[in-house]
């Protein structure tokens, strides 16, 4: 049985008729497996990271652990969620990072930091100079040269991420005067669901090139390059996903022009975690309304804001509820175009956008697909105080 069919049975088991059935539910061995293909299909100098953010649940980071080399946190929380994991190198990124942060993984000796301006250089100078201790730093470099399509772009535009590649000389110069501080590498995370392998690989053979020719230029002594994460998932045709057979071939071929004593590190998000999660939420009713046809569902994007936030329909199936218990005739609609919507009272919170359902009646249950990365954790889960999702791990 596949996992995605061992999870409707799952659900079926558990559902009970008188509440209605929202949950998250993660296939664990699935992404166990999945992380430890991914790491095995990458060069030996390349090394899997994993970003928190994508999601932090401890169960899932459990799992994770098991197979990466390392985790990326964006916040002094998220690095708290790893003191249980001693031996996994630790980076920190992130805009806006506290002093307390700062002071945290100078204090714990995590293997980077990533530098997101002079001025946090400067406040991690000091900090490590009352510390006593010489910190080792990535800069963070919003490139020149955009990189292809992709969702979201943070490089080759303004944005408030990283240092402008056009001031590196002035800034390499400051950054020379200070003695606590060591640039031993150089952090690159610019793109987000870039679903183009080919363009993945044309970022990061020109992020190396970039890494050698400033290690040249500036003296420096680097053993460290981060790619960042981005890698994509196709929501909308499933039937395209990102190439990764082709990206880790290419990767290889690329990594015979880095030298052996770089650590090259992806520290993925979504890519690794996106496809083990599901949300699923029970049909509370079913409308037309100037046309078009409505589903509402116990949850939302109160549990799920991907889809609103993107405004894509998010893919899904219905899994068919035979029990009715009502004494009243069950509503449904039948080969109908469907907008699928939450129990929230704004009309912005809609999981799904037109999408055609051969059948879909009160009772019955939605599960999205791609709900293990930026779903829950990006949602706004107090908004009306509905009740929270139960949370499953198969
Ligand atoms: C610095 C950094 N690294 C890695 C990631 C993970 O990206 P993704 O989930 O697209 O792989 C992010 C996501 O925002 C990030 O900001």
């Amino acid at each position: 049985m596949s996992s995605a069919e061992q999870i409707k049975t799952e659900i079926l088991k558990m559902k009970s008729a008188r509440h209605p059935f929202c949950a998250y539910i993660y296939d664990i061995k699935g992404l166990e497996e999945h992380a430890l293909s991914l790491a095995a299909s990458l060069p030996e100098q390349v090394s899997l990271y994993y970003a928190m953010k994508a999601n932090p649940d401890p169960v899932l980071i459990h799992a994770i652990q098991r197979h990466v080399k390392g985790f990326e946190a964006a916040s002094l929380g998220e690095l708290d969620k790893l003191t249980a994991f001693p031996d996994h190198q630790k980076v920190i990124s992130g805009p806006a990072k506290t002093d307390e942060f700062l002071k945290a993984a100078i204090a714990r000796d995590i293997r980077m930091i990533h530098a997101e301006s002079l001025w946090e250089v400067e406040r991690i100078h000091l900090i490590a100079q009352l510390l006593g201790k010489k910190v080792r730093i990535a800069l963070r470099i919003n490139l020149e040269a955009a990189i292809g399509k992709a969702r979201l772009t943070m490089a080759g535009k303004p944005t408030q991420f990283g240092i402008d590649e056009t001031r590196l000389p002035e800034i390499m110069e400051m950054i020379k005067q200070l003695p606590f501080v060591e640039i031993t590498g150089f952090h690159f995370h610019s793109v987000s669901n870039n679903l183009d392998a080919s363009a993945h690989l044309a970022f990061v053979s020109q992020c190396l090139m970039k890494a050698k020719e400033w290690e040249a230029q500036y003296h420096l002594d680097l053993n460290y390059v981060n790619f960042g994460g981005g890698i994509g998932i196709h929501y909308e045709k499933q039937d395209e996903p990102f190439h990764w057979a082709a990206f880790s071939q290419g990767i290889h071929e690329l990594m015979t022009h880095a030298p052996s004593n770089w650590e090259l590190v992806f520290e993925l998000g979504r890519y690794l975690a996106a496809p083990f999660g599901y949300y699923a939420a029970e049909v509370m009713d079913v409308k037309e309304n100037h046309g078009q046809a409505y589903v509402t569902v116990r949850g939302g994007s109160h549990h799920l804001r991907l889809p609103a936030a993107w405004k894509m329909s998010h893919p899904f199936e219905v899994i068919a509820v035979e029990e009715w218990e009502y004494p009243l005739s069950r509503p449904e609609l039948r080969e109908k175009e469907v907008w699928i919507a939450g129990e929230l009272c704004t009309p912005n919170d809609v999981l799904v956008r037109g999408e055609f359902c051969t059948n879909i009646r009160v009772g019955d249950i939605v599960l999205f697909h791609f709900a293990g990365a930026y779903a829950w954790t990006i949602s706004h889960h107090d908004f009306l105080s509905h009740g929270k999702p139960q949370m499953i791990y198969i």
